[in-house]
């Protein structure tokens, strides 16, 4: 109050002017859904709707969808998101109009992803299709049969280091898989052999460690203030920090140049991606070539590899043994599994490994209940017209995973982990629209296959001769969210795990069915009721029975003996 005699009426005028200004350009875009017909909570100025979902976290996402249905309206800052939660519109989105209308993600600013900017998930249209069809052949069940036996090599690397830990010990599930990840995505990427799983403080895994603890203020700064990102790259700043980034560049560079000179031929990624390279002058006036990738986009794609498949896989990870010390009767019947289908000490084949189906039934289980990633979007880059709606051109729309795998109009129980629902002879008809843990339609994941193999390899190897189980610091959560630090379990070796969890097994199988006690008690009478009728009819039928049936006639008291039966029957 001291300094208002200090300024002139105009200055005054002025600084109204200009606040009044900025706080229009915060909520300038806020009309975006009412225009399309569409509800959604009320934003902030700035911030949008983040502020519910930092409160929230995600059980923003299931309020919104119960509240306003499967399409509602969101805002990350400024920019406007669709979001669609309804599987036949997902159809038409991810699948139908991808390459014509939603073929792109939505990027905020990609120059502060540094050496990432290039890579295959930020790049739009025909470049992104060129990529595309360049580093899809290196996952390939061909391909894939050629990087097995590093992953198989490393999976048992992890499983010996249990050997030398402490029986009972309870361990930090990810930081237990993450180097296994790791070093099966650098060798199968680049030949190396990082061996980050005997040694978890090697160079690379600190540096990757560095590189994964991103800056995030950047991100909220250029959804409120979006004219910002042009300062970014201006000033080039990144999200990541530079010494990890110069690390792994040069890493990325020194391979790639080895692998050059050496013409013994490499079976890994990087080999596939250099065998491709084509100049930038093969790309004429914007008109792409349908295949090939110049050496920036190389670069960036061996990045993009480390960076998004480590870290995506050992959380996946994570989130499978989590749910199998959960639920015990599961890791059970996987055990089992795997004992009849593998022989013991003897090596895992391709083949063997992708035909055991129950495995695959609790990856797909645990992928539906704990999505790695919960949201994926597209931008409409043309208006669109869908049940009704018109999608502006420009509007990004996203799809919330984790609330359509747990949507009971598309899952019985959604909350149980059942991963029978997706064995092909008993399971539930699942709507192919419905689940999509590694995205859906062209722009998929297009590590996927090669993800599941790494994923299956390592279970295997485990669950032969270990069980998982919870411990005092594993943290229960019913949402589709975990952080680290609630993974907390027990690996321990299977014949001493039978006497020391088998009581904690059953104890939590009762609490699991303890809702459905009254069912299981109505089927088990109807069992043993059936039972009791089919034993006294063949009693009836066989020869003894007739004979002690005729001696009962000889006691002149045949009714009684056929009430008696008719008696079982009314009883069940
Ligand atoms: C269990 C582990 C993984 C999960 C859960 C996962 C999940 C996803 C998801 C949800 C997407 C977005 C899909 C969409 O927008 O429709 C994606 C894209 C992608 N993933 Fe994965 N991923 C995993 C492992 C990997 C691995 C191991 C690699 C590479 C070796 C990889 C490479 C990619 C790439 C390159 C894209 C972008 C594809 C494109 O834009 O065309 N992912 N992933």
């Amino acid at each position: 109050m001291f300094f208002l005699p200090f300024f002139s009426v105009t200055t005054w005028t002025l600084i109204v002017l200009a606040l009044t200004l900025l706080l229009l350009y915060g909520i300038w875009p806020f009309n975006h859904f009412k225009k399309m017909g569409v509800r959604g909570p009320r934003p902030f100025p700035f911030m949008g709707t983040l502020p519910y979902f930092m409160k929230k976290g995600q059980h923003f996402t299931l309020e919104c969808n119960k509240k306003y249905g499967d399409v509602w309206g969101q805002f990350d800052g400024l920019s406007p998101l669709l979001m669609v939660a309804d599987p036949e519109m997902l159809k038409v989105i991810l699948v139908k109009e991808c390459y014509s209308t939603f073929t792109n993600r939505r990027i905020f600013a990609k120059d502060i992803f540094g050496p990432l900017k290039d890579g295959i998930t930020m790049v739009k249209d025909d470049r992104w299709k060129r990529i595309r069809s360049t580093i899809s052949p290196s996952f390939t069940s061909g391909r894939l049969k050629q990087v097995f036996p590093i992953v198989e090599r490393y999976a048992d690397r992890l499983v010996k280091t249990l050997d030398t830990e402490k029986p009972d010990q309870s361990v930090d599930v990810k930081k237990f898989v993450g180097p296994y990840s790791l070093d099966v995505m650098t060798s199968a990427s680049f030949s190396i052999d990082t061996d980050t799983t005997v040694n978890p403080d090697a160079p690379l895994s600190v540096q990757l460690r560095n590189l994964l603890k991103f800056k995030i203020w950047p991100f909220f700064l250029i959804m409120a203030l979006p004219f910002t990102q042009h300062l970014f790259r201006l000033t080039g700043i990144s999200v990541l920090n530079k010494t990890s980034v110069d690390y792994f560049y040069n890493l990325v560079r020194r391979v790639q140049h080895d692998h050059k000179e050496d013409k013994s031929g490499h079976s890994d990624f990087l080999q596939l991606m250099i065998e491709s390279e084509i100049q930038e002058s093969d790309i004429k006036d914007g008109v792409e070539p349908s295949k090939g990738m110049t050496d920036p986009e190389i670069v960036s794609q061996a990045f993009l590899f480390i960076f998004g498949g480590f870290d995506t896989t050992s959380t996946t990870l994570t989130y499978i043994l989590y749910n199998l010390a959960l639920n015990p009767d599961a890791q059970q019947t996987l055990q089992q599994k795997i004992d009849v289908h593998f022989s013991k000490d003897s090596p895992v084949s391709y083949e063997d490994l992708m035909n055991l189906e129950y495995l695959d039934n609790v990856i797909s289980e645990s992928m539906r209940l704990l999505p790695t990633a919960p949201l994926i979007d597209r931008v409409c880059k043309k208006t669109f017209q869908i049940n009704g709606l018109t999608i502006p051109e420009g509007t990004a729309v996203g799809v919330p995973l984790s609330n359509i795998h747990r949507d009971p109009r598309f899952w019985t129980s959604p909350e149980l982990f059942k991963p029978e629902r997706f064995s092909k002879d008993h399971g539930e008809d699942i709507h192919p629209y419905a689940y999509m843990p590694f995205g859906l339609g062209p722009r998929n994941c297009v590590g996927m296959r090669f993800a599941v193999m790494v994923m299956k390899m390592v279970l295997v190897r485990l669950l032969r001769d270990h069980c998982v189980e919870t411990c005092k610091d594993t943290v229960v959560r019913h949402t589709s969210f975990l952080t680290d630090a609630d993974t907390w379990l027990i690996v321990e070796t299977r014949s001493h795990h039978v006497s020391n969890c088998f009581n904690i097994n059953l104890l939590l199988i009762w609490i699991k069915y303890l809702p459905y006690l009254d069912m299981l008690h109505f089927f088990l009478s109807f069992f043993l009721s059936s039972f009791r009728y089919l034993w006294s009819l063949i009693r009836f039928f066989s020869p003894r029975s007739r004979s002690s049936l005729r001696l009962v006639e000889g006691n002149c008291n045949p009714p009684s003996t056929i009430k008696s039966a008719q008696q079982f029957y009314l009883l069940s």
